[in-house]
C-alpha cells in the first residue's frame, strides 16, 4: 500500500546520505539522541520547532518508519537542552505549544538572562496557537506580535544577527529555506530523510 507519509516523494531524486551541502547550509539525516554532528557546533543561532508531547514525537516517529516509540517526553525534552548547550547560541528560539510551553520556558531561564515569549500561530490559522520563545544574555529582542511561525522564521533569517542558524529538527525546513533564501549559513539535522528531502527541493526549485 502506498504511505501517506511520502512528502512528494522528493528523497528518492536527492540522495540524502551522509552531509549533504545545499544552498548555503549543510543537514544531515540524524536523530538528535546519537552524538550531535561537528558542523551544528559553529551555529551562534537556532531555532527550532520541536515535537511538544510524547505523542507527538511518536507521530513524527511513526512518519519516520519508526517503530521504537518513546514512553515519554521528559528524555526528548533534556536531550534537546543538551543539544543547545553544546551549541551554546547567542540567540535561541523555540517554537513551543501549550503542552510544553512552560517547562521549555522554565529551561530556557535556566540559561539565559533574557527570556521573552510571543504569540503566533502555525500554517496561517488563527486557531492554531503556539508561542515562540527567544532567549539571550545581550541580543536585541525580537517581538513579534501574533504573526504566523512562518513569516517569523522568515524575519528572523533576514534581521537577526547571526553567522549560522541551526535547527536540530529540521523537518521541511523552513529555516533552511529562509536562511538560504537571505545567504545567510545554516546547518540542520531531521530524523526523517523524506521530510528532509522536502528541504533541497525547495532550495533547488527556489519555491516554498
Ligand atoms: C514540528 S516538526 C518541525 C517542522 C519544521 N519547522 C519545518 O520547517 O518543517 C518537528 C520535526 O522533528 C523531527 N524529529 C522528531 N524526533 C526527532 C529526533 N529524535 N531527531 C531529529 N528530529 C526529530 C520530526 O521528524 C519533525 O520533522
Amino acid at each position: 500500500m502506498k504511505s501517506n507519509w511520502e512528502y512528494g516523494g522528493y528523497y528518492r531524486k536527492h540522495d540524502m546520505s551522509g552531509e549533504v551541502e545545499i544552498g548555503t547550509g549543510i543537514v544531515k539525516v540524524h536523530d538528535i539522541f546519537d552524538q550531535l554532528p561537528d558542523f551544528m557546533k559553529h551555529a551562534d543561532c537556532v531555532f527550532c520547532d520541536p515535537p511538544c508531547s510524547k505523542q507527538n514525537i511518536n507521530s513524527f516517529y511513526t512518519k519516520a518508519g519508526r517503530t521504537d516509540y518513546q514512553e515519554d517526553y521528559r528524555p526528548f525534552f533534556e536531550r534537546f537542552f543538551q543539544i543547545v548547550d553544546e551549541i551554546s547560541p547567542k540567540n535561541l528560539f523555540i517554537e513551543v505549544f501549550k503542552s510544553n510551553k512552560d517547562n521549555f520556558m522554565a529551561a530556557c531561564k535556566e540559561r539565559y538572562v533574557q527570556m521573552e515569549i510571543s504569540e503566533s500561530t502555525y500554517y496561517h490559522n488563527k486557531e492554531n496557537r503556539c508561542w515562540i520563545i527567544q532567549a539571550t544574555n545581550d541580543q536585541p529582542i525580537i517581538r513579534f506580535n501574533g504573526i504566523d511561525e512562518q513569516d517569523a522564521i522568515e524575519l528572523i533569517c533576514k534581521e537577526v544577527d547571526f553567522g549560522c542558524i541551526a535547527d536540530p529538527c529540521m523537518g521541511k525546513g523552513l529555516v533552511g529555506y529562509y536562511a538560504n533564501k537571505y545567504g545567510k549559513r545554516f546547518v540542520g539535522t531531521e530524523l526523517n530523510p523524506k521530510r528532509l528531502a522536502v528541504l533541497i527541493e525547495r532550495i533547488n526549485s527556489g519555491k516554498l
